[in-house]
């Protein structure tokens, strides 16, 4: 269990480096962000960012709220991207009309 999920942060660490060229710089961009892996995941955000809760609490008035849905709780990159362009996963069966910082 734990070597292969090793073996998946190795993989999703050389799929990074090799995008990382054509990606636009995202949450990297931001001082509090630079030392973000580029494979991070739900709980090194966290460790900052304290809960889904939380997170939901700041996008209360977004409709419907990205943080508080049917989906639960995806991994924070799932929509966020700390090096590349962000998108709105909701939006693969949904037409929701919210736009994400630098989509
Ligand atoms: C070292 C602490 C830290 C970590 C780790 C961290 N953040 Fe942040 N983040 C902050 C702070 C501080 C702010 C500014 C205050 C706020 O909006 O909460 C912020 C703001 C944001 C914002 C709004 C501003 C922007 O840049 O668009 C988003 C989105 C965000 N963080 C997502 C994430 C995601 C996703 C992760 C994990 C991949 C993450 N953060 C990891 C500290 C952190
Ligand atoms: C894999 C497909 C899928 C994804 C991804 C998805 N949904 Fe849904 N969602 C559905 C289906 C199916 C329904 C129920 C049928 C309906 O009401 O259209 C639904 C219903 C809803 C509803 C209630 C009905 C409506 O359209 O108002 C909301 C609100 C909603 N989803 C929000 C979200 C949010 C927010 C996200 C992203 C965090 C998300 N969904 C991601 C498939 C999805
Ligand atoms: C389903 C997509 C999705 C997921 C998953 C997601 N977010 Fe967001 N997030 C959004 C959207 C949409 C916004 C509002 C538009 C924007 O800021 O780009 C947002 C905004 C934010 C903000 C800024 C809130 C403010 O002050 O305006 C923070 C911080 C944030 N997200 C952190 C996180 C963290 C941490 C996680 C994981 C625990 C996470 N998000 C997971 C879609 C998502």
């Amino acid at each position: 269990m734990q070597f292969s999920r090793l073996l998946k942060i190795a993989a999703l660490t050389l799929c990074a480096a090799t995008i990382s060229f054509s990606a636009q710089a995202q949450l990297k961009n931001s001082p509090m962000h630079a030392n973000l892996p580029e494979n991070a995941q739900t709980k090194d955000c966290l460790m900052c960012h304290q809960s889904y809760d939380a997170v939901a609490q700041k996008t209360a008035k977004l409709n419907p709220n990205p943080h508080s849905s049917h989906r639960g709780e995806q991994n924070c990159t799932n929509c966020h991207s700390v090096k590349g362009k962000p998108r709105l996963e909701c939006n693969d069966c949904h037409t929701f009309d919210i736009k994400m910082k630098g989509e």
